[in-house]
């Protein structure tokens, strides 16, 4: 936390983003879960500032929606036709300065004696993510400490094409400010660069914003300019050069974005090693900001853990697996599984190949096997859907075990309804739960069976008649075929083995109960 707080952050966003080439605006787009503006506003909002105002133009309905929901104090400040940085500053203190002298008005102070915004405010990009408060804390510490009208963060690019360049004096002051476009080879040969990041005083801003020009290779109103007015005027103006560049690059493209992704991924999965998980291949890992997870959690390679998903102590999760929004507890294990919004309690066990979809709460020890789909369902402790199997609107109590490919029917087309399962149930395999039907306590269910009426608890349901055998079927009906001919010799086998005495037929009594005979 900086010395001194700033009055305000203006955040600037009101850029077209061009070189995205996207429908979506720039600032709107992605990295580690979250809008390149969000990360920006997380920033923002850790300095602990006064206001915030975000200035927007291009999309401005969609950005300032994005930037109140994430925000919902912060102030919108729309940029009109005039172009430019400066500009763009100016609306946002205008915005800025309505509010101040509105809460003044409220306090009962006289109409007269209004003042706008005082003190540091902070200038930030929307379209610069990496940017930290602990960077943004020591150039406040440093505006403050040394008594500057302004303070820009600048940093030292082996390839400073593009950027504004920054002029020193021979005392160390910063100078001016030259864009790429109006430099001279002079100054085109510097190599630190403006990173448009900087703590200006509103009352240095308010005297200069005005009296800024056009008159540039761009035709815009230029922010870099204030730094000469402010020198002119006899304020300080230094730099604080940051020795990580990346912590100051913006987005300008989709390469951009992608780099940028991967370094916040890079940071972030380095600090959960650092904080006890077990990380097996960074590179395929990709973990979200707002992503928790406890000590001693293995992440396999390929694991993508999404949106707030948190996991518990001991818990192994991967490999190839993207969980969003997903709450795994101590000791669960999770295998090339897709799931969000599902709660999968201590010890349990997921997948291979699981999808958790929305409502799924698996409890302790129970298990999900390969090939089960969950929705908006509660699975209670120790129960098992092992194999092949859709589970829709249903809950199951304890110690249930679902035999496999079975299916909980739970739309009719219309409306979904809940298939109730109780605890200690067997149900069979290849079973239909045509929903709404419930299963008691205890009860069992034979293979193949289409549960359309409830089952009480302890009972066995079945469905269907008893099979129907029809002998020489095959041969009389399909007559040549190759089934036909391995009909024919397996009776010719079976004659010759009666003429010596032997009988060829099952012992009945376990197979019919499993096939659903009672
Ligand atoms: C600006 C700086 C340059 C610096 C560079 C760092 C100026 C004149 N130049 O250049 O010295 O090296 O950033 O990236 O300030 N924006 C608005 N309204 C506008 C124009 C821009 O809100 O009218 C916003 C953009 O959305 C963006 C930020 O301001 O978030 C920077 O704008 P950009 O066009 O990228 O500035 P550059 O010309 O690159
Ligand atoms: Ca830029």
């Amino acid at each position: 936390m900086s010395l001194t707080p700033p009055a305000a952050v203006i955040v600037l966003a009101a850029g077209q983003g061009t070189r995205m080439r996207s429908a979506t605006p720039k600032v709107l787009h992605r990295i580690g879960g979250r809008s390149l503006l969000g990360h920006v506003l997380a920033t923002a909002r850790d300095l602990d500032p006064g206001r915030i105002a975000v200035v927007v133009r291009h999309e401005r309905d969609q950005v300032a929606a994005h930037a109140q929901a994430l925000e919902p104090a912060a102030l919108i400040a729309d940029q009109d036709e005039v172009p430019g940085t400066g500009r763009a500053v100016e609306c946002g203190l205008s915005v800025l300065d309505a509010a101040a002298q509105s809460d003044q008005a409220a306090a009962g102070s006289e109409a007269g004696t209004l003042t706008g915004v005082d003190g540091p405010v902070v200038i930030l990009a929307g379209d610069v993510p990496l940017l930290d408060a602990g960077t943004l804390t020591a150039l406040l510490d440093a505006h403050h400490t040394d008594g500057n009208a302004v303070t820009v963060l600048t940093t030292n690019l082996q390839d400073p094409t593009g950027y504004g360049r920054v002029v020193r004096d021979t005392d160390g002051q910063v100078a001016k400010i030259v864009e790429q476009k109006d430099a001279t080879a002079e100054e085109l040969a510097l190599t630190e660069i403006n990173s448009s990041v900087y703590v200006m005083d509103a009352g240095v801003l308010r005297g200069a914003l005005g009296r800024l020009d056009r008159d540039n290779a761009q035709g815009e109103v230029y922010l870099t300019d204030v730094v000469a007015l402010a020198r002119a005027d006899g304020g300080a103006v230094r730099a604080l050069a940051t020795d990580e560049p990346v912590l100051v690059e913006g987005v300008n493209d989709r390469v951009q974005l992608s780099a940028l992704g991967a370094e916040l991924n890079r940071r972030l999965v380095t600090a959960w090693m650092e904080a006890g998980v077990t990380v097996v291949d960074p590179a395929t890992t990709w973990i979200d900001v707002d992503v928790q997870l406890e000590q001693d959690v293995t992440l396999l390679p390929g694991t993508q853990l999404q949106g707030c998903t948190r996991v518990a102590t001991g818990a192994v999760v991967g490999p190839d697996s993207t969980l969003t929004d997903v709450v795994i507890g101590p000791g669960a294990t999770v295998t090339r599984t897709h799931g969000s919004g599902a709660h999968i309690d201590g010890g349990a066990t997921v997948g291979p190949f699981t999808f958790l979809r929305p409502g799924t709460h698996l409890g302790q020890q129970g298990k999900l096997g390969a090939f089960v789909e969950v929705k908006n369902s509660e699975i209670g402790s120790g129960s098992k859907v092992p194999h092949l199997s859709y589970i829709g609107d249903a809950t199951i109590g304890e110690e249930t075990n679902i035999g496999a490919a079975s299916v909980t029917v739970n739309y009719d087309g219309v409306h979904k309804h809940r298939t109730v399962i109780g605890s200690y149930a067997r149900t069979g395999a290849d079973n239909m739960f045509v929903a709404p039907v419930q299963v008691g306590d205890g009860a069992y269910t034979g293979a193949g069976t289409v549960v359309r009426r409830d089952v009480p608890a302890g009972a066995l349901g079945v469905s269907g008649g008893p099979q129907r055998n029809i002998d020489g079927w095959t041969v009389s009906r399909r007559p040549g075929t190759p089934a036909a001919e391995a009909a024919q010799q397996a009776s010719g086998e079976q004659l010759s083995a009666q003429a010596r005495g032997e009988s060829s037929r099952r012992d009945a009594t376990d197979s019919d109960a499993q096939q659903g005979k009672a």
